[in-house]
């Protein structure tokens, strides 16, 4: 028998450093065998780096300090030595081939082959399907991964993680994407592997879901090991502050409305799938937004916002959409972002890595992106007013960067995404529509970005948030739409708006 407070891991003193960034400095850090370690700490604080180095992302010689995996000093050159001992990295984006099918993404580079060195089709899907069972994911083996939620995909790189008889599984931000219920699928999963005697590492801003799932939390702050608490000691202040070192008495800034007239209004949009016309992705939705308000949607994961905000941005679904767009009482054309942009609309998508962010060009040119036109001087960008205003920005949204010539793909998940809204913000739309603008972000953070909104408001702009997190809309918002299979169910001044209420309305199925 185990003895359970034998430690399956210890990383002893890990210092890594990227140019100009000391990412991590003497962090130390115990897992104990069979439990669910989670790992907090603010945006950039090193968490993702930290499991980088001891997936072998990072080899051994690019950091300093131990890695003692059951009781041996390892030295991992690369991702397939540390797999080779049972260790398995879920990256905060994930990795899956879209076009490949479930069965060919879990054995991707580890094929089960037959006797003459081909492809076993019939065990690659035989060996899925029993993969898939043990995740709880009813799918067909051979369905394209394109085709399934991203809340599926994340039960695709469990299975796959299995396939490699996993021990330790590093789950980084495992939930950002998902809605709750696939959320709270995926949290009983970790449990149930737990109990088969799985250990596992995971990082989530989601400090709800800690509390629930783990048994010692390591909080790190800037680098630094903070503490780790047991989870009789867990609370979610004690967690916000070894994160941001003080106390945060309110998630929610305080916000007075001060509402003026209609800015933005859409009559009867209706959008189709661009592959099957035959499916209304956007049924006929009408939505008004007034000056210095701040409008939620609501809805499940498929409800239809993203599509509903995609479109009318003039971002996809162009060839089948139809309905009125009213900006100040004016209608104007929104069937391209060039035209959308034009008409001050702005959107920053749920979607960084796609859509948002050049991860190849600077900080800079990521913010000036969407308003080179403000910079210009006789048709040339200036260059040191770029510069000035990616500054300001990096101050008031607190990126966290060496400087603003740091290339966005080098960021923390958390600081890309302030980049998406600054570069939208400076834009400055009467406009705002944010998608998820808060995912994958730290508590103190939120707290910044929701102060953004605020005075963003103030400034007369209207604004439209789409949020997964109910807590999150009723926070900040003056009146939220529910969005169900397509359609507006209903609309309620915050004054009437509760977690329950709102569920109701997004819930609600259409007659059929
Ligand atoms: N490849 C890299 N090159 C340069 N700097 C990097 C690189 N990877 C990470 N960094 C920097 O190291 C620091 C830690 O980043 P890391 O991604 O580990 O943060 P994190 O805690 O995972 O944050 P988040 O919650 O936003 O995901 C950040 O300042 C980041 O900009
Ligand atoms: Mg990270």
């Amino acid at each position: 028998m185990t003895d359970d407070r034998t430690n399956i891991l210890e990383m002893r003193g890990i210092t890594k450093t990227f140019p100009g960034v000391k990412a991590l400095q003497d962090v130390t850090i115990h897992v104990r065998r069979g439990e669910v370690h989670a790992i907090c700490g603010e945006n950039g604080a090193g968490k993702s780096t930290l499991m980088k180095v001891l997936s072998g992302v990072y080899p051994h010689g690019t950091y300093d300090g131990d890695i003692v995996f059951e009781d041996e000093v390892v030295s991992f050159r690369d991702i397939r030595d540390s797999e080779a001992k049972g260790i398995v990295i879920i990256h905060q984006e994930l990795a899956l081939s879209p076009y490949l099918s479930i069965a060919e993404n879990i054995f991707l580079n580890n094929e089960l082959k037959g006797p003459l060195g081909l492809i076993d089709w019939n065990k690659t899907n035989h060996e899925a399907a029993s993969l898939l069972a043990r995740v709880g994911l009813r799918e067909n083996p051979t369905t394209k991964v394109r085709d399934i939620g991203v809340g599926k995909q994340q039960l695709v790189e469990i299975a796959k993680a299995l396939s490699k008889r996993v021990k330790l599984l590093i789950l980084d931000e495992p939930t950002a994407a998902l809605n709750d219920e696939d959320s709270d699928h995926l949290l009983n999963l970790i449990l149930h592997l737990k109990e088969q005697g799985i250990t596992s590492i995971i990082i989530s801003h989601k400090l709800n879901e800690i509390k629930k799932v783990a048994d010692s939390v390591t909080v790190i702050r800037d680098g630094k090991t903070i503490e780790t608490i047991a989870k009789t000691d867990v609370t979610e202040e004690r967690i916000i502050k070894d994160m941001v070192g003080r106390d945060l008495e309110h998630r929610y800034p305080d916000h007075t409305p001060h509402i003026g007239e209609e800015i933005f209004r859409v009559e009867d949009w209706t959008a189709h799938h661009p592959q099957d016309p035959s499916r209304v992705m956007v049924d006929a939705v009408n939505l008004d937004v007034r000056a210095g308000e701040i409008v939620g949607i609501a809805g499940l994961m498929g409800a239809g916002r993203t599509e509903f905000a995609m479109s009318v941005f003039g971002r996809s679904y162009g060839s089948r959409i139809s309905g009125r767009v009213f900006v100040k009482g004016k209608e104007v054309k929104t069937r391209t972002v060039a035209e959308s942009i034009e008409n001050g609309l702005a959107y920053a998508t749920e979607d960084r890595k796609t859509f948002g962010l050049n991860l190849i060009d600077d900080i800079k040119r990521n913010i000036s992106m969407a308003a080179l036109g403000k910079l210009e001087r006789f048709g040339i960008v200036d260059d040191g007013k770029e510069f000035q205003v990616a500054n300001e920005y990096r101050k008031s949204m607190n990126i966290k960067a060496p400087s603003v010539l740091a290339k966005t793909g080098k960021l923390s998940g958390g600081n890309q995404q302030k980049v998406v809204l600054s570069k939208w913000i400076y834009s400055d739309p009467d406009v705002l529509i944010l998608d998820e603008p808060t995912r994958g972000i730290d508590v103190g953070a939120k707290y910044e970005i929701y102060s953004i909104i605020n005075k963003l408001a103030a400034q007369g702009k209207g604004i439209i948030v789409i949020s997964s997190e109910l807590p999150e809309l009723l926070g900040i918002c003056d009146r939220i739409y529910a969005l169900s299979e397509g359609r507006i169910t209903g609309e309620l001044p915050i004054a009437e708006a509760s977690p329950e209420s709102l569920l109701k309305l997004m819930t609600m199925e259409k007659p059929r």
